[in-house]
């Protein structure tokens, strides 16, 4: 394997484990609902949330799911799974928009929701984030070192 291909692995491993830092400090905001909130984090975090998600979604889709659509051996069943994956992304994204609100709200010390709401938004959105990961993790990260290194010999029988 490479050392670009190593990186690529690294990084995204990385994004995972940003992804899972996200998530509980979001379940941190969960538990401290509703007194013991810290209204510059949630204002913080606010801001963070949606690029955060969207650069790591943005990685994957354009640096990752392609390596593994070239492997020409596991196509068919990767077709529908990375387009499964995307679906996930797109709603994990509105989700993170509405969380950002929320978020922002908290912040200014004028929240949009009841706390309790306003916990299961959040345990929501970063329990279907875990669950999204953990998939990806176990299924996506093995088969893109496969891929990594059978892509040359499947780009050459092309
Ligand atoms: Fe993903």
């Amino acid at each position: 394997m490479s050392r670009a291909d190593t990186d690529l692995i690294s990084r995204v491993e990385e994004s995972y484990d940003k992804l899972l830092a996200l998530c509980a400090h979001l379940e941190g905001f969960a538990d401290a609902l509703p007194d013991a909130i810290d209204r510059q984090e949630c204002l913080i975090m606010s801001r963070a949330l949606g690029p955060m998600v969207h650069r790591i979604q943005e990685f994957e889709e354009q640096q990752v799911f392609p390596v593994l659509l070239a492997w020409q051996a596991i196509k068919p069943e990767m077709t529908e799974t990375i387009d499964r994956l995307k679906i996930e992304h797109q709603l994990d994204s509105c989700y993170a928009e509405d969380v950002q609100d929320m978020l922002r709200g908290l912040g200014e010390g004028r929240p949009t929701l009841s706390p309790d709401a306003a916990g299961f938004m959040l345990r929501g959105f970063f329990e279907a984030m875990r669950r999204h990961v953990a998939f990806e993790q176990q299924f996506l990260v093995p088969l893109l070192q496969l891929a990594l290194r059978r892509l040359p010999a499947s780009v050459g029988a092309n």
